[in-house]
Protein backbone atom coordinates (compact mmCIF):
# COMPACT_ATOMS: atom_id res chain seq x y z
CA UNK A 1 0.00 0.00 0.00
CA UNK A 2 0.96 3.70 -0.74
CA UNK A 3 1.94 6.08 1.81
CA UNK A 4 -0.98 7.83 2.47
CA UNK A 5 0.83 11.59 2.09
CA UNK A 6 1.04 10.75 -1.92
CA UNK A 7 -2.79 9.91 -1.98
CA UNK A 8 -3.21 13.79 -0.26
CA UNK A 9 -0.12 15.46 -3.01
CA UNK A 10 -2.57 13.92 -5.99
CA UNK A 11 -5.61 15.06 -3.86
CA UNK A 12 -5.65 18.82 -4.92
CA UNK A 13 -4.26 17.88 -8.54
CA UNK A 14 -7.09 15.68 -8.91
CA UNK A 15 -9.74 17.62 -8.67
CA UNK A 16 -8.75 19.89 -10.90
CA UNK A 17 -7.61 17.09 -13.26
CA UNK A 18 -11.35 16.45 -13.32
CA UNK A 19 -12.59 19.93 -14.16
CA UNK A 20 -10.10 19.97 -16.74
CA UNK A 21 -11.16 16.82 -18.28
CA UNK A 22 -14.58 18.57 -18.87
CA UNK A 23 -13.16 21.99 -19.75
CA UNK A 24 -10.80 20.22 -22.22
CA UNK A 25 -13.71 18.31 -24.42
CA UNK A 26 -16.09 21.75 -24.19
CA UNK A 27 -12.74 23.34 -25.51
CA UNK A 28 -12.45 20.33 -28.26
CA UNK A 29 -15.81 20.42 -29.18
CA UNK A 30 -15.72 24.08 -30.11
CA UNK A 31 -12.98 23.78 -32.27
CA UNK A 32 -14.44 20.47 -33.79
CA UNK A 33 -17.67 23.09 -34.75
CA UNK A 34 -15.49 25.79 -36.17
CA UNK A 35 -13.77 22.92 -38.24
CA UNK A 36 -16.87 21.57 -39.44
CA UNK A 37 -17.08 22.09 -43.16
CA UNK A 38 -20.16 24.69 -44.38
CA UNK A 39 -22.87 23.49 -47.02
CA UNK A 40 -25.32 21.16 -47.90
CA UNK A 41 -25.73 18.32 -45.05
CA UNK A 42 -24.18 19.83 -42.56
CA UNK A 43 -26.37 21.35 -40.78
CA UNK A 44 -27.42 18.41 -38.42
CA UNK A 45 -24.08 18.16 -37.83
CA UNK A 46 -23.32 21.26 -36.78
CA UNK A 47 -26.50 21.29 -34.64
CA UNK A 48 -25.28 17.90 -33.30
CA UNK A 49 -22.27 19.72 -32.41
CA UNK A 50 -23.87 22.64 -30.64
CA UNK A 51 -25.58 19.97 -28.79
CA UNK A 52 -22.82 18.07 -27.49
CA UNK A 53 -20.71 22.16 -26.87
CA UNK A 54 -23.90 23.17 -24.84
CA UNK A 55 -23.41 19.47 -22.65
CA UNK A 56 -20.05 19.62 -22.10
CA UNK A 57 -20.47 23.10 -21.08
CA UNK A 58 -23.70 22.43 -18.59
CA UNK A 59 -21.16 19.10 -17.20
CA UNK A 60 -18.46 22.00 -16.31
CA UNK A 61 -20.70 24.08 -14.49
CA UNK A 62 -22.35 21.28 -12.53
CA UNK A 63 -18.84 20.59 -11.47
CA UNK A 64 -18.21 23.96 -10.48
CA UNK A 65 -21.22 23.78 -8.65
CA UNK A 66 -20.63 19.99 -6.91
CA UNK A 67 -17.43 21.03 -5.67
CA UNK A 68 -17.48 24.96 -5.44
CA UNK A 69 -21.16 25.72 -4.19
CA UNK A 70 -22.23 26.28 -0.51
CA UNK A 71 -25.83 27.04 -1.55
CA UNK A 72 -24.97 29.95 1.46
CA UNK A 73 -25.16 27.26 3.63
CA UNK A 74 -22.78 26.02 6.61
CA UNK A 75 -19.90 25.53 4.30
CA UNK A 76 -20.52 22.39 2.92
CA UNK A 77 -20.51 21.10 -0.82
CA UNK A 78 -21.67 18.02 -2.75
CA UNK A 79 -18.14 17.57 -2.80
CA UNK A 80 -17.10 17.35 1.10
CA UNK A 81 -18.74 13.83 1.52
CA UNK A 82 -18.64 13.22 -2.11
CA UNK A 83 -14.48 13.82 -2.94
CA UNK A 84 -13.00 13.22 -6.15
CA UNK A 85 -9.49 11.94 -4.81
CA UNK A 86 -11.52 9.59 -2.81
CA UNK A 87 -13.50 7.71 -5.36
CA UNK A 88 -16.86 10.34 -4.55
CA UNK A 89 -16.93 8.58 -1.05
CA UNK A 90 -15.86 9.32 2.33
CA UNK A 91 -14.04 6.55 4.57
CA UNK A 92 -12.53 6.49 8.27
CA UNK A 93 -8.82 6.52 6.83
CA UNK A 94 -9.95 9.37 4.31
CA UNK A 95 -11.22 11.72 7.28
CA UNK A 96 -8.75 11.06 9.40
CA UNK A 97 -6.41 13.01 6.75
CA UNK A 98 -9.37 16.28 7.07
CA UNK A 99 -8.53 19.52 9.08
CA UNK A 100 -10.16 20.00 12.07
CA UNK A 101 -11.89 23.20 10.54
CA UNK A 102 -13.17 20.85 7.46
CA UNK A 103 -16.77 21.36 6.75
CA UNK A 104 -17.39 18.04 7.23
CA UNK A 105 -17.06 18.45 10.69
CA UNK A 106 -19.73 21.27 11.11
CA UNK A 107 -21.62 19.35 14.25
CA UNK A 108 -18.34 19.79 16.43
CA UNK A 109 -17.38 23.12 16.20
CA UNK A 110 -21.41 24.90 16.04
CA UNK A 111 -23.77 24.27 18.67
CA UNK A 112 -26.84 25.28 16.41
CA UNK A 113 -25.78 22.30 14.72
CA UNK A 114 -24.59 20.04 17.46
CA UNK A 115 -27.62 17.41 16.65
CA UNK A 116 -26.50 17.54 12.32
CA UNK A 117 -24.41 14.22 13.01
CA UNK A 118 -23.09 11.86 15.80
CA UNK A 119 -19.16 13.49 15.65
CA UNK A 120 -17.95 9.84 17.19
CA UNK A 121 -19.65 7.88 14.39
CA UNK A 122 -18.64 9.83 11.55
CA UNK A 123 -15.31 10.17 12.45
CA UNK A 124 -14.98 6.14 13.21
CA UNK A 125 -17.19 4.98 10.67
CA UNK A 126 -17.86 7.42 7.73
CA UNK A 127 -21.68 7.82 9.44
CA UNK A 128 -23.83 10.78 7.94
CA UNK A 129 -27.16 11.32 9.46
CA UNK A 130 -29.67 11.18 7.07
CA UNK A 131 -33.43 12.13 7.84
CA UNK A 132 -35.08 9.92 5.00
CA UNK A 133 -37.90 9.49 6.90
CA UNK A 134 -38.97 13.05 7.68
CA UNK A 135 -37.29 15.89 9.53
CA UNK A 136 -40.13 15.39 12.38
CA UNK A 137 -38.80 11.37 12.42
CA UNK A 138 -35.16 10.26 14.17
CA UNK A 139 -32.83 10.35 11.18
CA UNK A 140 -30.74 7.23 10.39
CA UNK A 141 -27.04 6.47 10.30
CA UNK A 142 -25.89 5.80 6.45
CA UNK A 143 -22.33 5.43 4.88
CA UNK A 144 -21.91 7.77 1.66
CA UNK A 145 -22.18 6.05 -1.87
CA UNK A 146 -19.94 6.89 -4.60
CA UNK A 147 -21.66 8.85 -7.04
CA UNK A 148 -19.76 7.05 -9.86
CA UNK A 149 -21.85 5.09 -12.94
CA UNK A 150 -25.12 6.65 -12.12
CA UNK A 151 -26.58 6.26 -15.58
CA UNK A 152 -25.95 2.86 -15.70
CA UNK A 153 -28.05 2.72 -11.63
CA UNK A 154 -30.25 5.11 -10.49
CA UNK A 155 -30.69 6.54 -13.93
CA UNK A 156 -31.54 2.68 -15.33
CA UNK A 157 -34.46 0.92 -15.96
CA UNK A 158 -36.94 0.78 -13.24
CA UNK A 159 -35.03 3.69 -11.94
CA UNK A 160 -35.33 5.97 -10.00
CA UNK A 161 -34.10 4.47 -7.14
CA UNK A 162 -31.82 7.74 -5.28
CA UNK A 163 -29.88 6.95 -1.68
CA UNK A 164 -29.00 3.29 -0.26
CA UNK A 165 -32.88 2.85 0.62
CA UNK A 166 -34.59 4.70 -2.81
CA UNK A 167 -35.88 6.95 -0.92
CA UNK A 168 -33.96 10.11 -0.75
CA UNK A 169 -35.02 12.50 -2.99
CA UNK A 170 -38.14 14.71 -2.11
CA UNK A 171 -40.41 15.64 -4.93
CA UNK A 172 -40.46 12.86 -7.99
CA UNK A 173 -37.66 10.95 -5.91
CA UNK A 174 -35.39 11.53 -9.41
CA UNK A 175 -31.46 11.76 -9.51
CA UNK A 176 -32.12 15.52 -10.55
CA UNK A 177 -34.15 16.52 -7.35
CA UNK A 178 -31.98 14.70 -4.70
CA UNK A 179 -29.61 17.85 -5.16
CA UNK A 180 -32.64 19.58 -3.36
CA UNK A 181 -33.09 16.85 -0.73
CA UNK A 182 -29.00 16.99 0.22
CA UNK A 183 -29.18 20.53 0.57
CA UNK A 184 -31.54 20.57 3.27
CA UNK A 185 -30.23 17.83 4.82
CA UNK A 186 -26.40 18.57 4.90
CA UNK A 187 -26.08 22.16 3.67
CA UNK A 188 -28.16 24.43 6.49
CA UNK A 189 -27.34 26.60 8.96
CA UNK A 190 -29.55 25.61 11.93
CA UNK A 191 -31.95 22.75 12.69
CA UNK A 192 -34.61 25.11 11.75
CA UNK A 193 -33.77 24.09 7.79
CA UNK A 194 -35.38 27.22 6.73
CA UNK A 195 -34.95 28.08 2.80
CA UNK A 196 -33.42 31.38 2.03
CA UNK A 197 -32.49 31.92 6.02
CA UNK A 198 -30.22 28.29 6.80
CA UNK A 199 -29.57 27.74 3.14
CA UNK A 200 -31.09 28.88 -0.22
CA UNK A 201 -32.63 26.15 -2.45
CA UNK A 202 -31.11 25.52 -5.81
CA UNK A 203 -32.18 26.99 -8.92
CA UNK A 204 -33.83 24.84 -11.70
CA UNK A 205 -30.49 25.47 -13.81
CA UNK A 206 -28.07 24.51 -11.18
CA UNK A 207 -30.48 21.03 -10.74
CA UNK A 208 -30.02 20.63 -14.68
CA UNK A 209 -25.63 21.11 -14.03
CA UNK A 210 -25.40 19.23 -11.26
CA UNK A 211 -27.32 16.27 -12.74
CA UNK A 212 -25.44 16.49 -16.01
CA UNK A 213 -22.01 16.33 -14.17
CA UNK A 214 -23.30 13.26 -12.03
CA UNK A 215 -24.46 11.27 -15.10
CA UNK A 216 -21.13 12.19 -16.78
CA UNK A 217 -18.97 10.49 -13.95
CA UNK A 218 -17.44 6.80 -13.99
CA UNK A 219 -18.61 3.62 -16.52
CA UNK A 220 -21.15 4.49 -18.89
CA UNK A 221 -22.17 0.94 -19.05
CA UNK A 222 -21.84 -2.14 -17.16
CA UNK A 223 -19.30 -5.14 -18.16
CA UNK A 224 -20.17 -7.73 -20.44
CA UNK A 225 -19.40 -11.04 -18.11
CA UNK A 226 -18.28 -13.43 -18.40
CA UNK A 227 -14.33 -11.57 -18.89
CA UNK A 228 -11.26 -13.43 -19.90
CA UNK A 229 -9.39 -13.39 -16.38
CA UNK A 230 -6.34 -14.63 -16.55
CA UNK A 231 -5.75 -15.50 -12.51
CA UNK A 232 -7.21 -18.89 -11.53
CA UNK A 233 -8.52 -17.75 -8.63
CA UNK A 234 -10.70 -14.77 -9.83
CA UNK A 235 -11.98 -16.43 -12.91
CA UNK A 236 -13.01 -19.41 -10.57
CA UNK A 237 -14.79 -16.02 -8.06
CA UNK A 238 -16.51 -15.25 -11.51
CA UNK A 239 -17.93 -18.20 -12.40
CA UNK A 240 -19.48 -18.56 -8.72
CA UNK A 241 -20.82 -14.98 -9.04
CA UNK A 242 -22.59 -15.57 -12.22
CA UNK A 243 -23.38 -19.40 -11.15
CA UNK A 244 -27.37 -18.91 -10.40
CA UNK A 245 -27.40 -22.05 -8.36
CA UNK A 246 -23.73 -21.13 -6.29
CA UNK A 247 -23.16 -17.55 -5.71
CA UNK A 248 -26.17 -16.51 -6.97
CA UNK A 249 -25.25 -12.93 -7.52
CA UNK A 250 -25.62 -12.07 -10.93
CA UNK A 251 -28.87 -12.69 -10.00
CA UNK A 252 -29.33 -9.34 -8.58
CA UNK A 253 -25.94 -7.68 -9.89
CA UNK A 254 -26.42 -8.50 -13.17
CA UNK A 255 -22.66 -8.11 -14.98
CA UNK A 256 -21.47 -6.46 -11.69
CA UNK A 257 -23.76 -3.94 -11.88
CA UNK A 258 -27.10 -2.44 -10.32
CA UNK A 259 -29.87 -4.03 -12.03
CA UNK A 260 -31.71 -7.83 -11.18
CA UNK A 261 -32.96 -10.20 -12.49
CA UNK A 262 -33.85 -12.21 -9.42
CA UNK A 263 -34.20 -14.95 -12.96
CA UNK A 264 -36.77 -13.49 -14.38
CA UNK A 265 -35.87 -11.22 -16.94
CA UNK A 266 -34.78 -7.40 -16.41
CA UNK A 267 -36.18 -5.74 -13.51
CA UNK A 268 -33.56 -3.00 -13.80
CA UNK A 269 -32.12 -0.97 -10.29
CA UNK A 270 -34.47 -2.54 -7.53
CA UNK A 271 -35.37 -2.84 -4.02
CA UNK A 272 -34.47 -5.71 -2.38
CA UNK A 273 -34.38 -6.92 1.88
CA UNK A 274 -31.00 -8.58 2.09
CA UNK A 275 -31.00 -8.49 5.85
CA UNK A 276 -27.89 -6.02 6.51
CA UNK A 277 -29.72 -4.60 9.63
CA UNK A 278 -29.82 -8.57 10.89
CA UNK A 279 -26.57 -8.61 11.61
CA UNK A 280 -25.19 -9.49 15.08
CA UNK A 281 -22.42 -7.08 16.40
CA UNK A 282 -22.47 -3.92 14.10
CA UNK A 283 -19.23 -1.98 14.84
CA UNK A 284 -21.19 1.39 14.95
CA UNK A 285 -23.36 -0.01 17.91
CA UNK A 286 -20.42 -1.34 19.89
CA UNK A 287 -19.00 1.79 20.42
CA UNK A 288 -22.40 2.46 22.88
CA UNK A 289 -23.55 5.62 20.73
CA UNK A 290 -26.86 5.13 20.02
CA UNK A 291 -27.65 3.98 16.47
CA UNK A 292 -30.90 3.86 15.11
CA UNK A 293 -32.66 1.35 13.34
CA UNK A 294 -33.01 1.88 9.20
CA UNK A 295 -36.06 0.33 8.00
CA UNK A 296 -35.00 1.10 4.02
CA UNK A 297 -37.69 2.39 1.83
CA UNK A 298 -40.80 3.90 2.83
CA UNK A 299 -41.85 6.45 6.18
CA UNK A 300 -44.38 4.12 7.72
CA UNK A 301 -42.99 2.42 11.05
CA UNK A 302 -42.29 -1.24 10.34
CA UNK A 303 -44.94 -3.28 12.65
CA UNK A 304 -42.11 -4.79 14.48
CA UNK A 305 -41.07 -0.84 16.44
CA UNK A 306 -37.33 -2.30 16.83
CA UNK A 307 -37.23 -2.08 12.70
CA UNK A 308 -37.86 1.08 12.48
CA UNK A 309 -39.57 3.44 9.52
CA UNK A 310 -39.82 1.32 5.99
CA UNK A 311 -40.05 -2.47 4.64
CA UNK A 312 -36.45 -2.99 5.12
CA UNK A 313 -35.59 -2.80 1.60
CA UNK A 314 -32.63 -1.09 0.03
CA UNK A 315 -31.81 -0.54 -3.34
CA UNK A 316 -28.90 -2.68 -5.27
CA UNK A 317 -25.96 -1.14 -5.39
CA UNK A 318 -23.25 -1.38 -8.60
CA UNK A 319 -19.84 -3.77 -7.47
CA UNK A 320 -17.34 -2.62 -10.55
CA UNK A 321 -16.45 0.18 -7.92
CA UNK A 322 -16.89 -1.68 -4.66
CA UNK A 323 -13.51 -2.41 -4.08
CA UNK A 324 -11.98 1.15 -3.65
CA UNK A 325 -15.07 2.33 -1.91
CA UNK A 326 -15.33 0.38 1.29
CA UNK A 327 -17.04 0.18 4.25
CA UNK A 328 -19.58 -1.76 2.65
CA UNK A 329 -23.50 -2.08 2.74
CA UNK A 330 -25.99 1.36 3.89
CA UNK A 331 -24.33 0.84 7.28
CA UNK A 332 -20.98 0.68 6.71
CA UNK A 333 -21.15 -2.15 9.08
CA UNK A 334 -18.56 -4.25 6.79
CA UNK A 335 -14.80 -3.06 6.56
CA UNK A 336 -13.33 -5.36 4.10
CA UNK A 337 -14.40 -6.87 0.65
CA UNK A 338 -13.95 -10.30 1.76
CA UNK A 339 -16.30 -9.52 4.56
CA UNK A 340 -18.83 -8.05 2.40
CA UNK A 341 -18.91 -11.19 0.44
CA UNK A 342 -19.24 -13.55 3.37
CA UNK A 343 -21.85 -11.52 4.57
CA UNK A 344 -24.05 -13.70 1.86
CA UNK A 345 -23.22 -16.80 3.90
CA UNK A 346 -24.35 -15.43 7.18
CA UNK A 347 -27.63 -16.11 8.93
CA UNK A 348 -28.34 -12.42 8.55
CA UNK A 349 -28.93 -12.98 4.51
CA UNK A 350 -30.10 -16.50 4.50
CA UNK A 351 -32.85 -15.85 6.62
CA UNK A 352 -33.79 -12.75 4.63
CA UNK A 353 -37.21 -12.19 2.35
CA UNK A 354 -34.11 -11.18 -0.32
CA UNK A 355 -32.79 -14.89 0.24
CA UNK A 356 -36.29 -16.14 -0.42
CA UNK A 357 -36.49 -14.11 -3.87
CA UNK A 358 -33.74 -16.10 -5.01
CA UNK A 359 -35.16 -19.79 -4.38
CA UNK A 360 -32.88 -20.17 -0.90
CA UNK A 361 -29.97 -19.11 0.72
CA UNK A 362 -26.38 -18.75 -0.69
CA UNK A 363 -23.86 -21.21 1.02
CA UNK A 364 -19.93 -20.72 0.19
CA UNK A 365 -16.71 -21.84 1.32
CA UNK A 366 -13.97 -19.47 2.63
CA UNK A 367 -11.98 -20.28 -0.46
CA UNK A 368 -15.09 -19.31 -2.61
CA UNK A 369 -15.96 -16.38 -0.86
CA UNK A 370 -11.91 -15.14 -1.27
CA UNK A 371 -12.10 -16.04 -5.06
CA UNK A 372 -15.15 -14.02 -5.66
CA UNK A 373 -13.65 -10.97 -3.49
CA UNK A 374 -10.59 -11.50 -6.12
CA UNK A 375 -13.12 -11.57 -8.84
CA UNK A 376 -14.37 -7.87 -7.26
CA UNK A 377 -10.98 -6.65 -6.79
CA UNK A 378 -10.37 -7.44 -10.73
CA UNK A 379 -13.15 -5.98 -12.40
CA UNK A 380 -12.16 -2.92 -10.32
CA UNK A 381 -8.39 -2.65 -11.00
CA UNK A 382 -9.21 -3.34 -14.14
CA UNK A 383 -11.49 -0.21 -14.81
CA UNK A 384 -9.08 1.79 -12.92
CA UNK A 385 -6.49 0.99 -15.19
CA UNK A 386 -8.99 2.14 -18.44
CA UNK A 387 -9.35 4.74 -16.41
CA UNK A 388 -6.02 6.20 -16.45
CA UNK A 389 -5.41 5.12 -19.69
CA UNK A 390 -7.82 7.62 -20.82
CA UNK A 391 -6.88 10.48 -18.77
CA UNK A 392 -3.01 9.87 -19.94
CA UNK A 393 -4.37 9.99 -23.50
CA UNK A 394 -5.70 13.35 -23.03
CA UNK A 395 -2.62 14.31 -21.26
CA UNK A 396 -0.50 13.93 -24.39
CA UNK A 397 -3.20 15.15 -26.48
CA UNK A 398 -3.11 18.29 -24.14
CA UNK A 399 -1.44 21.86 -25.50
CA UNK A 400 -1.59 23.34 -22.07
CA UNK A 401 1.24 21.57 -19.50
CA UNK A 402 -0.94 22.93 -16.37
CA UNK A 403 -4.08 20.48 -17.55
CA UNK A 404 -1.82 18.21 -18.91
CA UNK A 405 0.23 17.96 -15.65
CA UNK A 406 -3.07 17.71 -13.83
CA UNK A 407 -4.40 14.52 -16.07
CA UNK A 408 -1.18 13.34 -15.26
CA UNK A 409 -1.80 13.04 -11.58
CA UNK A 410 -5.47 12.54 -11.88
CA UNK A 411 -4.11 8.71 -13.76
CA UNK A 412 -1.45 8.30 -11.01
CA UNK A 413 -4.34 7.99 -8.86
CA UNK A 414 -6.16 5.33 -10.29
CA UNK A 415 -3.40 3.70 -10.97
CA UNK A 416 -2.50 3.88 -7.01
CA UNK A 417 -6.23 2.42 -6.60
CA UNK A 418 -5.44 -0.51 -8.71
CA UNK A 419 -2.29 -1.21 -6.96
CA UNK A 420 -4.20 -0.93 -3.42
CA UNK A 421 -7.39 -3.34 -4.64
CA UNK A 422 -4.74 -6.03 -6.02
CA UNK A 423 -1.94 -6.11 -3.68
CA UNK A 424 -4.65 -5.74 -0.55
CA UNK A 425 -5.12 -9.42 -1.46
CA UNK A 426 -1.83 -10.56 -2.88
CA UNK A 427 -3.36 -10.63 -6.40
CA UNK A 428 -1.10 -10.91 -9.88
CA UNK A 429 1.66 -9.60 -7.82
CA UNK A 430 3.73 -9.22 -11.42
CA UNK A 431 0.61 -6.74 -12.94
CA UNK A 432 1.43 -4.60 -9.65
CA UNK A 433 4.90 -4.48 -10.08
CA UNK A 434 4.12 -3.28 -13.77
CA UNK A 435 1.73 -0.39 -12.45
CA UNK A 436 4.28 0.65 -9.73
CA UNK A 437 6.73 1.28 -12.55
CA UNK A 438 4.21 2.86 -14.38
CA UNK A 439 3.14 5.32 -11.73
CA UNK A 440 6.55 5.74 -10.13
CA UNK A 441 7.89 7.25 -14.05
CA UNK A 442 4.76 9.17 -13.75
CA UNK A 443 5.09 10.77 -10.62
CA UNK A 444 8.64 11.47 -10.65
CA UNK A 445 9.03 13.07 -13.97
CA UNK A 446 6.97 16.93 -13.46
CA UNK A 447 6.64 17.79 -16.30
CA UNK A 448 6.13 14.62 -18.05
CA UNK A 449 7.21 14.23 -21.38
CA UNK A 450 4.94 12.48 -24.09
CA UNK A 451 7.42 10.10 -24.10
CA UNK A 452 7.55 9.41 -20.55
CA UNK A 453 3.31 8.82 -20.61
CA UNK A 454 3.81 6.42 -23.37
CA UNK A 455 5.90 4.28 -21.37
CA UNK A 456 3.74 4.67 -18.62
CA UNK A 457 0.32 2.81 -20.98
CA UNK A 458 2.72 0.77 -22.20
CA UNK A 459 3.25 -0.52 -18.83
CA UNK A 460 -0.18 0.00 -17.83
CA UNK A 461 -1.37 -2.07 -21.05
CA UNK A 462 1.34 -5.09 -20.35
CA UNK A 463 -0.75 -5.20 -16.78
CA UNK A 464 -3.47 -5.13 -17.45
CA UNK A 465 -2.78 -8.18 -20.32
CA UNK A 466 -1.26 -10.27 -17.46
CA UNK A 467 -5.05 -9.72 -16.00
CA UNK A 468 -7.58 -10.32 -18.46
CA UNK A 469 -7.17 -11.11 -22.31
C1 LIG B 1 -22.68 15.48 4.76
C2 LIG B 1 -22.38 14.56 3.71
C3 LIG B 1 -23.04 14.73 2.36
C4 LIG B 1 -23.11 15.86 1.58
C5 LIG B 1 -22.62 17.25 1.89
C6 LIG B 1 -23.74 15.46 0.34
N1 LIG B 1 -24.01 14.12 0.38
FE1 LIG B 1 -24.76 13.02 -1.14
N2 LIG B 1 -24.96 11.44 0.12
C7 LIG B 1 -24.57 11.40 1.43
C8 LIG B 1 -25.13 10.21 2.06
C9 LIG B 1 -24.94 9.78 3.50
C10 LIG B 1 -25.89 9.55 1.08
C11 LIG B 1 -26.79 8.32 1.25
C12 LIG B 1 -28.19 8.88 1.42
C13 LIG B 1 -29.32 7.88 1.49
O1 LIG B 1 -29.10 6.71 1.62
O2 LIG B 1 -30.47 8.31 1.40
C14 LIG B 1 -25.73 10.34 -0.14
C15 LIG B 1 -26.28 9.98 -1.35
C16 LIG B 1 -26.14 10.71 -2.52
C17 LIG B 1 -26.61 10.28 -3.81
C18 LIG B 1 -27.28 8.95 -4.13
C19 LIG B 1 -26.34 8.01 -4.81
C20 LIG B 1 -26.98 6.68 -5.13
O3 LIG B 1 -26.25 5.79 -5.57
O4 LIG B 1 -28.18 6.50 -4.93
C21 LIG B 1 -26.38 11.30 -4.68
C22 LIG B 1 -26.71 11.33 -6.15
C23 LIG B 1 -25.79 12.37 -3.93
N3 LIG B 1 -25.63 11.97 -2.62
C24 LIG B 1 -25.49 13.61 -4.43
C25 LIG B 1 -25.14 14.70 -3.63
C26 LIG B 1 -25.13 16.07 -4.10
C27 LIG B 1 -25.49 16.52 -5.51
C28 LIG B 1 -24.74 16.84 -3.05
C29 LIG B 1 -24.61 18.34 -3.01
C30 LIG B 1 -25.82 19.10 -3.25
C31 LIG B 1 -24.50 15.93 -1.93
N4 LIG B 1 -24.78 14.65 -2.33
C32 LIG B 1 -24.02 16.33 -0.68
C33 LIG B 1 -23.79 12.34 2.06
C34 LIG B 1 -23.63 13.65 1.60
C1 LIG C 1 -31.26 -10.65 -3.52
C2 LIG C 1 -30.42 -9.66 -4.16
C3 LIG C 1 -28.92 -9.70 -3.94
C4 LIG C 1 -28.08 -10.78 -4.13
C5 LIG C 1 -28.44 -12.20 -4.50
C6 LIG C 1 -26.76 -10.28 -3.91
N1 LIG C 1 -26.80 -8.96 -3.58
FE1 LIG C 1 -25.21 -7.80 -3.12
N2 LIG C 1 -26.46 -6.27 -2.59
C7 LIG C 1 -27.82 -6.29 -2.69
C8 LIG C 1 -28.38 -5.14 -2.02
C9 LIG C 1 -29.85 -4.77 -1.91
C10 LIG C 1 -27.28 -4.42 -1.48
C11 LIG C 1 -27.36 -3.16 -0.60
C12 LIG C 1 -27.83 -3.60 0.77
C13 LIG C 1 -27.64 -2.65 1.92
O1 LIG C 1 -26.77 -1.76 1.85
O2 LIG C 1 -28.33 -2.80 2.92
C14 LIG C 1 -26.09 -5.16 -1.88
C15 LIG C 1 -24.80 -4.75 -1.57
C16 LIG C 1 -23.65 -5.46 -1.92
C17 LIG C 1 -22.31 -5.03 -1.64
C18 LIG C 1 -21.91 -3.72 -0.94
C19 LIG C 1 -21.69 -2.64 -1.96
C20 LIG C 1 -21.30 -1.32 -1.36
O3 LIG C 1 -20.89 -0.43 -2.14
O4 LIG C 1 -21.41 -1.10 -0.14
C21 LIG C 1 -21.47 -5.98 -2.13
C22 LIG C 1 -19.95 -5.97 -2.09
C23 LIG C 1 -22.29 -7.03 -2.69
N3 LIG C 1 -23.61 -6.67 -2.56
C24 LIG C 1 -21.80 -8.18 -3.27
C25 LIG C 1 -22.60 -9.27 -3.60
C26 LIG C 1 -22.07 -10.58 -3.92
C27 LIG C 1 -20.61 -10.93 -4.02
C28 LIG C 1 -23.15 -11.41 -4.11
C29 LIG C 1 -23.15 -12.88 -4.35
C30 LIG C 1 -22.46 -13.68 -3.37
C31 LIG C 1 -24.34 -10.58 -3.92
N4 LIG C 1 -23.97 -9.31 -3.61
C32 LIG C 1 -25.63 -11.07 -4.02
C33 LIG C 1 -28.57 -7.29 -3.28
C34 LIG C 1 -28.10 -8.56 -3.58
Amino acid sequence: MAPLSLKRDLAGLARLALLASCLSAAVALAQERVRLPAGNGQAQAAHAADDRLARARLIARGEDLFFNETFNGNGRTCGTCHPVENNFTLDPAFIATLKRNDPLFVAERNPALADLENPRLLRAFGLIREHVDGFQNPGVLRGVPHVLSLSTSVASFSGPQTGWSGDGAPGDRSLRSFTTGAVIQHFTKTLQRVPGVDFRLPTEVELDALLAFQLSLGRQSDPVLPLALKGAVPRRGQDIFLDDTLGKCNLCHVNAGANATLGAGNLGNIRVDIGVEALLDPPAGLTGEAVPPDGGFGAIPNPIPQLGFGDGSFNIPPLVEAADTPPFFHNNAIATLEGAVAFYTSDAFNNSPGARQIGGGIRLDTTQVEAVAAFLRVINALENIDGAIRLQRSAVRSRNAARRARFVARSAGEIEDAIEVLAGAGLHPDAVTLLDKARSSLTGCEPCSNKAIRKAIRRERTARGRIAG
